[in-house]
């Protein structure tokens, strides 16, 4: 494993409750970082947070409020946000493009492209 530092950091993970974002959160605890996790299922999300040694916070990342309302949370958390890790988000299905439905306005499409828009825009400000 690479050496990176990130002692003093305060890490946030969207989506970070399973999958690629549980693994980001891993290795960003295990290089030191103070990580708090951000996903829409709750349980899952306080289960992940406890099993880091870090913390957690049930947010929809496609709703303003919901949002608004985790970052408030992490402020409360950790003094400032030094990383963000925008990873939410539904995968829509493997299949060849011309075969697939219009994924504008899906439930995935909902939570991975506004919901990263959203996070960033908000958690950057
Ligand atoms: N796994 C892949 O091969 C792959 C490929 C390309 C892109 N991606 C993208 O990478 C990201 C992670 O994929 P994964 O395979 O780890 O998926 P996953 O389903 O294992 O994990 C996604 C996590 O995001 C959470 N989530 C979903 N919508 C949310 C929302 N609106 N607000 C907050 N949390 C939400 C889920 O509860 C879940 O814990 C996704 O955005 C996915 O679209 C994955």
């Amino acid at each position: 494993m690479n050496q990176l530092d990130l002692n003093g950091r305060n890490a946030v993970v969207t989506g970070g409750a399973s999958g690629l974002g549980f693994a980001i959160a891993e290795r960003l605890v295990a290089s030191g970082a103070k990580v708090v996790i951000w996903d829409l299922n709750g349980e899952a999300a306080h289960a992940a947070g406890r099993k880091l040694g870090g913390s957690s916070i049930a947010a929809d990342v496609s709703d303003v409020t919901s949002v608004a309302s985790a970052l408030q949370k992490t402020l409360a958390i950790v003094p400032a946000i030094d990383i963000f890790i925008n990873n939410a988000g539904i995968s829509g299905p493997n299949a060849k493009l011309w075969s697939t439905r219009s994924m504008i306005g899906s439930k995935s499409s909902r939570s991975t492209s506004k919901g990263r828009s959203i996070a960033a825009g908000r958690s950057c400000r």
